[in-house]
């Protein structure tokens, strides 16, 4: 039988929206599994605390300056990472976000700001790092999905449609790359209390309600999620592509 292995000794990834919240811990969570981790965020100042954790656990991590919604920042972030690390062999497409609105309210603007960084940076960034890993025959793609993507939720028409459409996406690529090493799934968590959730989580009225609908009785932890995506990112998952896999708590099994 081949050995199985969860471990990324040896390999470099890049996480998108390390700045804080669930991409943050995303970084750790991959360089612990060893992998050398390169930290893109919009400010590269902010990963700044995070680097040091990591050289202090023993890991190894970088930072690179990346907008998702800017292609010259893609195509420069995806240049300065290959040159420096020959490589990107697990990209992590996590940087995302979402409000809430009623479907009535929803503007032109807060349509185009969610779904350039959901959608179709989401999009940009994964062809340009998976030129190279189409080129070299291995690659690991995973996207931060969402419950919202497989579910309505109320008041989270385009936030849904993002998430849906990465679903959708993700068939698609794993197919066109299947033949070359290079899989692609998404993770699609419930609820996770982050600096992006706070506001809406810290209102227990919204707490409650949300723990009340999902069937495991508490939010996912960043831990929940890191799990995941280190098993969809290890090479023992190399016949698993195209998939949507939920870290719910059993909402969406509803
Ligand atoms: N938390 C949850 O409950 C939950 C549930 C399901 C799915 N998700 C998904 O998980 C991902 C992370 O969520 P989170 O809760 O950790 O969010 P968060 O705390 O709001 O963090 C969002 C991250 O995305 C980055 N980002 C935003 N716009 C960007 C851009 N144009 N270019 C590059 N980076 C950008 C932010 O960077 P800056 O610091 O530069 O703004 C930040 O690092 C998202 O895709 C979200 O949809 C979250």
């Amino acid at each position: 039988m081949d050995k199985v292995s969860f471990s990324l000794e040896g390999q470099v990834a890049l996480v998108t929206g390390a700045s804080r919240g669930i991409g943050h811990d995303l970084v750790l969570a991959l360089a612990a599994a060893g992998a050398h981790v390169v930290a893109a965020a919009r400010h590269p100042q902010d990963v700044a605390d995070l680097l040091a954790q990591v050289a202090a656990g023993g890991g190894s991590a970088s930072a690179v300056a990346l907008d998702v919604t800017d292609q010259a920042s893609i195509d420069a972030a995806v240049a300065a990472v290959e040159a420096e690390h020959g490589r990107i062999d697990v990209l992590v497409n996590n940087a995302g976000l979402g409000f809430n609105h009623d479907a009535l309210e929803v503007t032109e603007a807060d349509w185009d700001q969610i779904m350039d960084v959901n959608l179709k940076g989401l999009f940009f960034v994964t062809q340009a790092v998976a030129r190279g890993m189409v080129a070299r025959g291995y690659g690991r793609v995973v996207h931060m999905g969402s419950q919202a993507g497989l579910v309505g939720i109320r008041e989270h028409a385009v936030y849904s449609a993002s998430k849906g459409g990465v679903d959708l996406l993700t068939k698609v690529l794993a197919l066109e790359w299947a033949p070359h090493g290079v899989t692609v799934n998404t993770v699609a968590p419930t609820y996770a209390y982050t600096p992006g959730t706070a506001e809406r989580l810290d209102d227990p009225a919204v707490a409650a309600d949300v723990l009340a609908r999902i069937p495991a009785g508490r939010f996912a932890t960043t831990a929940d999620i890191a799990a995941a995506v280190i098993y969809l990112a290890s090479p023992s998952a190399g016949m698993v592509t195209g998939t949507v896999l939920p870290v719910d708590g059993g909402w969406t099994a509803q």
